[in-house]
């Protein structure tokens, strides 16, 4: 246990993992919601049209689910490089408990976008940042991509997420609306 290195994703990491893991499983973080409040310039939207992605907010009383995978001894380095590079815009690579399906207790490596990065956009109401969501588009694809593989992660895996899915239908409905 002592030296395994475990990685938890709790956004685009679980859909999009994107690189090779041992073993992976559902776990929570005890203590921190998911919340679309961080600015997304360089995957899912540009600096002048900025998307929308998931970082965490600490948030007594409540858990974040999500999923734990662990690395390859010999690869977690070159993950963790890797994973750096792609989480540059505004996360900060952080050391989480995190609780395991059989209660166990692990330490794992996360990315995190706290309130001081430049690219923090925090609470705004749930049309608004639909609608930021429904129009944006970066190097890594639509934002619209982005929200509907997550959701969709989510529920497959039983996951309730109140904030995700209000998201998501009011995207669909206004996607339906157009059609
Ligand atoms: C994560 O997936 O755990 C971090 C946020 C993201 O890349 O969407």
């Amino acid at each position: 246990m002592a030296n395994e290195t475990w990685l938890f994703g709790y956004g685009s990491i679980m859909w999009k993992t994107g690189f090779n893991f041992e073993t992976s499983e559902l776990c929570h973080a005890n203590g921190w919601t998911r919340r679309f409040w961080q600015a997304s310039t360089d995957h899912r939207g540009t600096p002048e049209f900025p998307g929308r992605v998931v970082t965490l907010i600490a948030s007594a009383g409540e858990r974040c689910w999500g999923t734990a995978y662990r690395l390859p001894a010999g690869e977690a380095t070159n993950i963790i490089e890797d994973l750096d590079y792609r989480e540059k815009g505004g996360y900060d690579r952080t050391a989480l408990s995190l609780t395991l399906g059989d209660g166990r207790t692990i330490e794992a490596i996360t990315y995190i976008a706290h309130p001081h990065n430049p690219n923090y956009l925090g609470e705004s109401p749930l049309e608004d940042i639909a609608r930021q969501i429904s129009f944006s588009t970066g190097p890594s694809g639509s934002n619209k991509e982005y929200i509907l593989e997550l959701h969709q992660c989510l529920e497959q895996h039983n996951i309730q997420d109140k904030h995700v899915k209000t998201l998501a239908q009011i995207i669909m409905r206004q996607t339906e609306s157009i059609l």
